[in-house]
């Protein structure tokens, strides 16, 4: 019998999540003896929490809300990703030290693609809600595919100036007041929550989309509703919609290669599985 391969995913929290699913999903198809598990840490607990898992030889794990920055310091090496993005959501041990990377920059473009077919983010501003770890990813994304103009909302405004100063291209960012979030939709081509406004146990996100051009696209990396209001909202306005639960499919596929050597597929039966 093989050894068995032990990884997981820490956040808090964490008891929501669909990646146990996926993961396990693809451990079975694939005959890998192996387990993900989730591990829900309050911020206190989290360099604790790393060494016992460390301890435990697991061979990685991801991180979620809210220390996708956090675990960034705690890694012992990134790869040029991670260090570019400044967030790491995949986490790789060998030989008891950390290796981080983010998996989340593929997962939400390879998301958007399939989702919004050919929509051309080039053609217009996109605004982004948000500036955590998860925005660090999207918005990585978003310039490597050649948006122009970043809008970028927080409702804590100075980490969405650090947010610009740590992204590739500061100038194609401009920081908007939270609380002018409908009026930056004027013009925009794209619009993306990056924050947890929506998931089940934050409030609701209060967003119009009145002022949002026909024809535009509308993305939620939130999973949890499936459908969240600003998807409804959108969808019942004729928006292009790409929901979090692609995002959160993607993200995985590349963590589980990193871990397992093969990239898994998506099929119906997984699908079926993380949207009811
Ligand atoms: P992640 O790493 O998953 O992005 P995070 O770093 O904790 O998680 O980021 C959460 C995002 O949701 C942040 O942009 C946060 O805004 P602040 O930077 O002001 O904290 C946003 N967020 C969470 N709760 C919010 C709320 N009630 N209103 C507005 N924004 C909220």
């Amino acid at each position: 019998m093989s050894q068995i391969i032990r990884t997981g995913l820490i956040g808090h929290p964490v008891k929501h999540s669909k990646s146990p699913v996926l993961h396990c999903h693809w451990l079975k198809k694939y005959n890998i003896n192996g387990t993900y598990d989730l591990h829900d840490t309050t911020p206190e607990e989290l360099e604790t929490k790393i060494r016992t898992l460390t301890d435990q030889n697991y061979t990685g794990f991801n991180v979620t809300i809210p220390y996708k920055e956090s675990i960034f310091n705690l890694c012992d090496t990134l790869d040029d990703l991670a260090c570019t993005v400044g967030a790491v959501n995949t986490v790789t041990v060998q030989n008891g030290k950390l290796h981080g990377t983010n998996t989340d920059v593929f997962g939400f473009i390879e998301n958007f693609k399939i989702e919004t077919q050919d929509f051309d983010l080039t053609k217009g501003p996109a605004v982004i809600l948000g500036a955590g770890g998860a925005a660090k990813a999207v918005i990585h994304g978003l310039l490597i595919e050649g948006v122009q103009q970043i809008r970028l909302l927080n409702r804590t405004k100075d980490k969405a100036e650090a947010l610009r100063e740590q992204t590739l291209y500061p100038k194609k960012i401009s920081i908007i007041e939270w609380n002018k979030r409908n009026d930056a939709l004027r013009d925009a081509h794209v619009l993306i929550n990056t924050t947890a406004l929506g998931m089940q146990g934050y409030p609701d996100l209060d967003i119009s989309l009145k002022h949002l051009p026909p024809g535009a696209a509308v993305s939620d990396i939130v999973y949890n509703p499936l459908d969240t209001g600003l998807l409804q909202c959108a969808k019942e306005n004729g928006y292009i919609t790409a929901p979090g639960i692609g995002m959160l499919i993607h993200q995985a596929r590349k963590a589980f290669e990193l871990w397992h050597g093969l990239l898994p597929d998506v099929d119906d039966s997984l699908v079926r599985q993380v949207t009811p």
